[in-house]
């Protein structure tokens, strides 16, 4: 009896240590604080699904330096089991034989991820040229062009949000009379990128958008609007403080929430922030989309997940695709992140003004036409080509090249890239 009861023991012992425990290591650029905050909502959903999360942080906001770590990684025949990545570059990735669709897809069918996502977005997150397995897992949709302002520093000078680039200007250069920096920007490539793509759909109207930045139309890219949108960049840039440069985009949303400056146009990302230093809409602060014909510039943040043959990481893979899917999960870390739920079935009932101003909006640009992609966030283009703007953009913004003289550039970068 003792000798049976010993091996029964034994056995339940084996047993246990032979059933995968679930190991994840996650490369992504959430270091802020918002981000963290968010971040930590994943961390530790997984820790209660007893998952051992190894962190591997890029700083530099935007993806840019993670991009190339998560490159370096890849090259090198060691990718992390799951890494933060954006729209045509989970097809790239997927081209290069290291993404791992087979147990994400199991995943996605027993949840019914193609019955929860708008099929636009689900087939994102789809490998074999977005219409095989499910091999990425979106986590919320992001919206690029907005602005932020500090409300009391709009209120004392008498500024309402601006509803025109026109409006936007007159506000600026009353701020700037009265002393206040008006727009805090960061001066790196990716925010000058950003702020771009804000103007160049709010000026030049959807289909310029589409044209130049989408479909990458050599006639679009060195036409006369392009010239305006390089002119209002440079408006902007004389806007700036000289601290720009370099600086970080939470630091400049920092200057926002202390009062040290007027507005920043940044995705809204910025609004975890906000979130992060207590402050409320409407109350602290506005968020007001930056003036376009309906446009939505859409940025989501998604994960994927990369082969391996080791049972602990394949069983992370799984649990971490279940929690980043799952509806509690898509309201809560979207709350912290400032972004909506990439999920349709989540209530937005807890969520602020803006979120629900973004979740309306985007339903209105998806009818009328103005639902674009954000180039700057690697939704339009790969990293490739998303570079080949970036450089231009960030070039002209930081020297005094003519705006003509940019927008050939632009063409001329596009064309080398092609
Ligand atoms: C990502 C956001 C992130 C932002 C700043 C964007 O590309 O989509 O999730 O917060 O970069 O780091």
């Amino acid at each position: 009896m003792k000798k049976i009861i010993i091996a029964l023991i034994t056995l339940a012992f084996t047993s246990t240590s032979s059933i995968a425990a679930p190991k994840i290591e996650v490369l992504h650029w959430w270091t802020s604080g918002g981000e963290a905050a968010a971040l930590k909502v994943l961390k530790d959903d997984f820790a209660a699904n007893g998952g051992e999360w190894l962190d591997m942080p890029v700083t530099g906001g935007g993806g840019d330096a993670a991009n190339v770590a998560l490159k370096a990684r890849i090259v090198a025949g060691d990718p992390p089991s799951a890494s933060q990545i954006k729209g045509p570059t989970i097809q790239e990735y997927d081209q290069e034989g290291v993404v791992a669709p087979y147990n994400i897809d199991e995943v996605a069918k027993s949840e019914g991820w193609d019955n929860l996502l708008d099929p636009m977005i689900a087939a994102i997150h789809k490998c074999e040229n977005n219409s095989g397995p499910y091999c990425a897992a979106p986590v919320n949709i992001h919206r690029i062009d907005w602005m932020w302002a500090n409300k009391a520093v709009f209120d004392a000078n008498g500024i309402s949000v601006p509803t025109t680039w026109d409006e936007l200007n007159a506000a600026a250069e009353k701020l700037q009379a009265a002393g206040i920096i008006p727009f805090a920007h960061g001066g790196q490539a990716w925010q000058d990128a950003t702020v771009f793509e804000a103007v160049a759909m709010g000026l030049g109207g959807n289909n310029y958008y589409k044209n130049c930045y989408v479909d990458l139309k050599e006639n679009c890219l060195r036409s006369e609007t392009t010239v305006k949108v390089f002119d209002q960049m440079r408006k902007l840039q004389g806007f700036t403080d000289e601290g720009s440069p370099g600086r970080d985009w939470n630091v400049a949303t920092g200057m926002v929430i202390e009062g040290k400056a007027g507005f920043q146009i940044m995705g809204d990302w910025a609004k975890g922030e906000f979130t992060a230093a207590g402050k409320v809409p409407g109350v602290d602060y506005y968020c007001a989309a930056t003036p376009s014909n309906n446009g939505y510039l859409y940025n989501v943040d998604s994960f994927i997940f990369y082969k391996s043959s080791d049972p602990d990481k394949q069983a992370g893979q799984k649990l971490l695709a279940k929690l980043m899917m799952g509806k509690n999960f898509q309201k809560v870390f979207n709350l912290y992140k400032g972004s909506i739920p990439a999920r349709l079935d989540v209530s937005m009932d807890e969520f602020d003004k803006c979120a629900k101003t973004s979740n309306a909006d985007i339903k209105t640009a998806g009818a009328k036409g103005g639902l674009v992609p954000s180039f700057a966030h690697g939704m339009a283009q790969g990293n490739t080509m998303k570079a080949a703007l970036q450089d231009i953009i960030t070039e002209h913004f930081n020297s005094d090249m003519s705006s003509v003289d940019a927008a050939n550039a632009l063409a001329d970068s596009v064309l080398a890239n092609m």
